[in-house]
This record gives C-alpha cells, structure tokens and sequence, in this order.
C-alpha cells in the first residue's frame, strides 16, 4: 500500500503536506518529505500520522521539488528509521516507494558486499543506493539501470541534486501523473491531485517518468520514448472533513447511497452487454477481496436462487494462483470499492489473458482495475475515506444484485415478472435502512453488553451467511475483538466445543424458509450459556432481537448488515479505538 507525492511547484512543501493528508488512507504507519532547496535535499520523516511530520517540520523549509510518503509497513518494523524518504548513500538522490521489490534481499546483499550502509529493515532502501551507484552523469541513464534491475510492484517517485526533473517508475503499483501550466504531480491517486492537475495520465506498467517545469516525458526501461495520452479531470472537492467519525457519516449516508446506486444503474445502461455475449456466458465468478469478497459472496447465494449456471465467488488472492477455470463462456465481475486492489486487478488481468470477460465493479471508475478490464460499472456510493468499508458494500450488492437480476433475466430463467419485482423492490430498501438508523439507540445499548465479549461468534444460512462474514469482518477489524462467521449448521461440527459464558453469537436469521433451523442453532448455543443477539424481522426465542423491517427475500443482505455495521462502530467507539484508522490497516492494499 502506502501513498506516495511528488511535485513541482511553487508551493512544493503545502501541496506535498495537503497530498499526504489526502492519501493517508493508504497506510498511517509513518509519514516523511524531502525537499530539495538548491543543491541540497534535506529530508524529514516520523512515526505516525502527517499530522506528527507537520509539526516536526522547520519554518523555513522551502523548496520547488518535493516527494512524500505515508506508509504501511510491509518490510521492516513502524518507526522513524523505516520511514519513506530514503537518501541513497550520498545524499544525491532521495526515493519514495510504494509497492514491493521482490529481489531486495539479493541487490541488498550485492549493495553491502561493495560497502554500503544500509539505514533501514526496508525492501525501498535499496532503489535509492541502486541510483547513486549507477549514475555517471546522467540521471535518466541511472533510473533506466536502476529499473531494470527491480522485480516486484513498484511506484516509485526520485528527486536527485543534479538537475529539477522528478523521476518515477511504475510497474503494478499505480500512479498517476498531472500537469498545471508551469508544473506536475506524481501521485498514487488521481483524487489527491486533481484540485492542482488540469489533465492527469495513468503511466502504464513499465514506464519511467520524467517531470519538469515544461511537461513531462514517458519511457521504457529501455530508455526508448512511449506515448501515454493525458484527460481532463474534474476539480475534486477539498478533503472532507467531519465531525466525529468518517464511519458513522457513512453509515448514516446508507440510505441514499442505495438509492443512488439504484438510479445510476438505470442511468448507465445497466448490465449492457451484448446479446452474443450474454448467450455465451456458462459461468460467472464474483472476485474480490474482503468486504468486496463478501458482498460477492452475498450476491453469489442470492443468484443462484434465480439461475442455474455457476456463480461462483472467489477470493482474488486465491484467484490468482490456483487453477479456477477460465475461457470465452466465463464473466467474471471484478469488485472493488478503491479499483486498486492489487490481488483483484492479478486476478482480472489473468481472466482478460485467458479468453474471460472482464467487468470491474467499483467506486472509482478512474482507478486501475478499470483500465484493466472490458467494462465498469459505478457503484455510485461516493468518497468511503473509513477504512471499514460501509456504504460501499451496500451499494456494491445494489449493483451487483441488479446485474445478476438482468443477467438472469437475458438468460430466460427468470421471467420479466420477477426482474421487476426486484428492480421495484429496490426502492423500498432506502426507507428500511431510515428505519433501523433511526432505532440505533438500542444498537448502542447493545454495544455496551458486546464489548466485554471473549469473542463473537456470527452465523446465518444461505444468503444470511454472507451477511455474518461481513459482521464479523466489521467487528473484528474496528475493535480487535476476536471474531468468526459460520454457516450456522456448522457450528456443531466442531466450534460449539468454544461456547460458554462471555461469548457472544449473533445470528443472522432473515430467511423465513429456513428461520426454524437458525432457530435450532440459536438454541444450541444459548444452551451452552452464550449470549445470543438475533438481527431478524420475525421472532426468535433465547436471543435478544435487533429487529429490522420486512423487505423482499432476495433483498435482505443489503439491509441485515446495517446494524451489525452500527454495532461494530459503537463496540469500538466503547472500546476507545481509533475507528476510522484502525490498527495495521489501510483503506487501498496496491500489494499482493
Ligand atoms: C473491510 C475493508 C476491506 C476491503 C478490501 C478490498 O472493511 O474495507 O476488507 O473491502 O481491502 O478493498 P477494495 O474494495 O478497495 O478492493
């Protein structure tokens, strides 16, 4: 993961502090900036958030070219040592990373072996001492050799003392590179600099950057020019900001993002694929990781209750090595709230290379996965700055629902009846969601009983299952309470051996059909003296409810999961966590 700036420009120094702001959501380990001022590059970096390296700074730091980092740690330890920037051995160049250099250890090895020191337990160090040995008086030469000898995913942005140019090389890590009149930007995110940018390019995989104040040029690592074509972008707004916790705003903004979802997936089209292609289709995997995973999950049990051809969810990382089978009758929706998930974007392109029809399913239609696959569609749920994902997962089932839905219907197995049943249902889902918010004092309340709890245990059937995964994620992932979802018929082969008093189980029970098996599962387990909590609309004895409204059964998914959102926030809100930037977790993970 990691964030990582360069610019140049008149005011070097704030654009780099307000970029690093805009992309701590991609690591919050440590923070740094090196500036160059004449000849020199005086260099700067912390522990911790931008806000430590902000204070930490001199007043008159000043300077026209500046690169900058904020990190997750992947190799070495969160410390200052660790930090990004890195001064090669001579202080002539200063390197930002983002990605993993896969044949460190050997350059390293090689790099001590001729007497350099190395300052740091990263795999990055080694780019900015690979620079200092190559160079013989001419820089871009140095970065072409430097290039040449790295394996791995890599972004990585190199300011040096001998001329004003910016470097960058790019391979499977993103980024992105804008231009002003007298100008440029280097950036992992389109987002943070477009409030500077007037027209941005995505550098492709393999290419060296080089910027200055009259444009910037595109190369291979052979050194050979390559053409790259720049967009226009819009303004984007300045951060937001909130009172109180990104988390809760975006919970609360659940209502209309479904609704919006709804109404951009009518505006756009919707599926829009070929007949030729539909006909062909004998398979469709839903791949994403986390959350995403889990709302593919979700989807995946929902249609197979309206069609009889395989869905099946994957997990991207798992994708991508063992042996799923793909060919011209496979689509595969791709789901990813940032679009730059580095195991989704493997696993798209391995399904492009293979003869599959990609179909990104994202928040950011700028990112990199769509620029990877045949076609995208916007899940339309607006900037997600928490790095628990909320309003992205409702809206991403939104749209995936509705695709499955038209798919299903394309295929004739399900009828023009049905599909506007769903499409129709849809619009009931915004008030459902009103509702529950509205009733979360007694969520709250909840919280404080959950808090205490050795672990939470949640389980659901069928389309509910998927719903607990989500939970459980949420829960474990903002309040470091030990967490677990199961299919609910699961439980007595093996996890019953760990109920007792100071656990608790949530049970996801909103499938009528199968309400008197959860209602079995329920019992088992309160038996055994935990503490049951049920999120249902129908009554179920030995738990306490949270109830939630009817709504159409293939619809649930989008609605249960909100108060298990709630509740993941208030249990860590009571456990004083850091609920927006929890512990070793970032909101963009660019590394396999
Ligand atoms: C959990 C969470 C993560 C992401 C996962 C995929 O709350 O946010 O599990 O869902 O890292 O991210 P995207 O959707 O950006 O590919």
């Amino acid at each position: 993961m990691c964030g990582i700036f360069g610019t140049i420009s008149d005011n070097a120094v704030n654009d780099t502090l307000k970029a690093l702001k805009c992309l701590e959501y991609r690591g919050y380990d440590s923070a740094g900036i090196a500036v160059k001022n004449g000849k020199d590059i005086r260099l700067f970096k912390t522990a911790g958030r931008v806000e430590n390296l902000q204070a930490d700074l001199p007043s008159d730091l000043y300077g026209c070219t500046a690169i900058g980092h904020t990190r997750w740690a992947t190799h070495g330890e969160v410390c200052a040592n660790n930090a990004h920037p890195f001064y090669s051995y001579d202080r002539n160049f200063a390197v930002v990373h983002n990605g993993i250099i896969e044949n460190y250890l050997s350059l390293k090895y090689n790099l001590t072996a001729s007497g350099v020191n190395f300052t740091s337990q990263t795999d990055s160090e080694t780019v900015a001492h690979l620079l200092a040995k190559y160079y013989e008086g001419d820089v871009l030469q140095a970065v072409v050799s430097t290039a040449n000898r790295l394996q791995g995913s890599f972004a990585i942005v190199i300011e040096s003392v001998y001329d004003g140019n910016l470097y960058a090389v790019k391979n499977k890590s993103p980024l992105v590179v804008g231009v002003t009149d007298n100008g440029a930007y280097l950036c992992s995110d389109i987002r943070c600099i477009s409030r500077w940018a007037d027209k941005v390019a995505v550098t492709p995989d393999n290419v060296i950057v080089v910027a200055n104040r009259s444009g910037v040029k595109f190369y291979g690592f052979d050194g050979e020019p390559v053409p790259v074509k720049f967009f226009s972008v819009d303004k984007a707004e300045e951060e937001a900001s909130v009172d109180g916790d990104f988390m809760l705003k975006e919970i609360m903004e659940v209502p209309d993002k479904v609704r919006q979802a709804k109404k951009g997936y009518i505006e756009c089209g919707g599926l829009n694929l070929p007949a030729k292609t539909v006909h062909r289709i004998k398979r469709v995997y839903l791949v994403g990781c986390g959350t995403a995973y889990n709302s593919g999950l979700e989807v995946a049990a929902v249609s197979r209750q309206m069609m009889d051809i395989d869905v099946i969810p994957v997990i991207a990382s798992e994708f991508i090595y063992d042996s799923y089978p793909v060919d011209s009758y496979t689509l595969a929706f791709l789901i990813s709230q940032s679009g730059e998930t580095a195991d989704t974007i493997r696993a798209a392109e391995r399904i492009r290379q293979q003869g599959g029809f990609t179909y990104a399913v994202t928040n950011t239609v700028t990112s990199s996965l769509s620029f990877v696959c045949d076609k995208v569609i916007n899940i339309r749920a607006d900037a997600e700055y928490a790095v628990a994902s909320t309003k992205a997962y409702n809206c991403q089932l939104v749209t995936l629902t509705l695709l499955m839905t038209d798919l299903a219907y394309l295929k004739g197995t399900i009828g023009e009846e049905t599909r506007n049943k769903v499409f129709d249902a849809m619009d009931g889902l915004g008030s459902a969601i009103d509702k529950i918010l509205s009733d979360s004092y007694e969520i709250s309340r909840l919280a404080e009983e959950v808090k205490d709890s050795s672990a939470v245990f949640f389980i659901g059937k069928r389309a509910d299952y998927p719903t607990a995964c989500e939970g459980s994620l949420k829960l474990k992932e903002i309040s470091y309470i030990h967490s677990e979802a199961y299919p609910a018929g699961e439980l007595k082969h093996g996890t019953l051996a760990l109920m007792e008093q100071g656990v608790t189980v949530i049970a996801i029970a909103c499938d009528s059909d199968l309400l008197d098996k959860i209602a079995s599962s329920v019992s088992e387990v309160a038996t055994r003296k935990a503490r049951v909590i049920c999120v249902t609309p129908y009554s179920v004895d030995n738990a306490t409810l949270i109830k939630i409204p009817v709504v159409n059964r293939l619809l649930y998914g989008i609605v249960s999961v909100v108060p298990l959102q709630l509740l993941s926030y208030y249990v860590a809100k009571r456990l004083n966590r850091d609920v927006d930037k929890p512990r070793n977790l970032a909101k963009s993970v660019t590394v396999e």
